[in-house]
């Protein structure tokens, strides 16, 4: 990464893991391997778990996230979160726009947008995911499938919001299979991704904007990952669940 330009943010994204004594357990083992980051160490952890999480980080330099948010402020939405529901509890980060959602709970760019904005809006600063699926890079349109959503996923928000979103490049091939992108790979994808946020938003909000790259990013890979130029820090999945894997990936963002 551009250490002059960004701070690495590097996000544990702990996906349906952990029950609140494990949450607990784990932030407490992070706490030390943390301690000393000159990177931005967030954790995004399940719902259940965020009362515990922003207790046990006060204090320390560890910021939570939740893994999603709905659109509206509240109202008739069985089994939704709002992002106001998330500030009042402390929590700073939330994640969007997860290949997973994307998959499993039919979200599109139409509604990652909507929560793009009502999380703006209660002030949480949003990791949103984009990233193409494997076919799509085989047929050689992974810029086009990038562009695309970036420019549905950032529609009508400001030049100074879009400063405060983080977006994780996540090639959708790469989550969860052991298969990395190479550094390679990363740094091509995340430096397209940041030429198009110089088009819609001009060069200084591209050159300020945090672009990670997540997708098997472990202890030994890391390194190599966050040495490119354009690759700022990592959303985690796998690695995130074990302190020491974590602590690991902290030091390699630390460099
Ligand atoms: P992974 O998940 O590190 O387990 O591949 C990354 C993610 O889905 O954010």
């Amino acid at each position: 990464m551009n250490k002059k330009l960004r701070k690495a943010v590097i996000a544990g994204n702990w996906k349906m893991n952990k029950t609140r004594p494990e949450a607990f357990d784990l932030i407490e083992a992070i706490k030390p391997l943390a301690a000393n980051a000159d990177c931005e160490v967030v954790v995004c952890v399940p719902f259940t778990n965020l009362e515990t999480a922003v207790n046990a980080v006060k204090g320390t330099n560890i910021r939570v996230g939740a893994q999603n948010c709905h659109f509206e402020k509240s109202g008739a939405f069985t089994g939704e979160i709002s992002a106001d529901m998330l500030a009042e509890l402390g929590v700073e980060y939330v994640v969007l726009g997860h290949s997973e959602r994307r998959q499993y709970f039919a979200e599109t760019d139409e509604t990652v947008n909507k929560r793009l904005k009502a999380a703006l809006a209660a002030g949480l600063k949003p990791i949103v995911c984009v990233g193409e699926l494997l076919w799509e890079r085989e047929c050689g349109i992974t810029d086009e499938v990038l562009g695309k959503q970036c420019k549905l996923d950032f529609y009508g928000i400001s030049a100074d919001d879009m400063r405060k979103t983080v977006i994780a490049y996540e090639p959708v091939w790469a989550i969860g299979t052991g298969k990395t992108a190479t550094a390679e790979q990363a740094e091509e994808a995340c430096a397209y991704i940041r030429s198009v946020i110089a088009k819609l938003f001009g060069k200084d909000v591209a050159d300020a904007v945090t672009v990670q790259y997540g997708g098997s990013m472990n202890a030994k890979n890391a390194a190599e990952l966050l040495s490119k130029e354009n690759v700022d820090g990592g959303l985690i999945g796998g690695a995130s669940l074990k302190a020491p894997d974590f602590g690991e990936i902290i030091k390699a963002a630390n460099g």
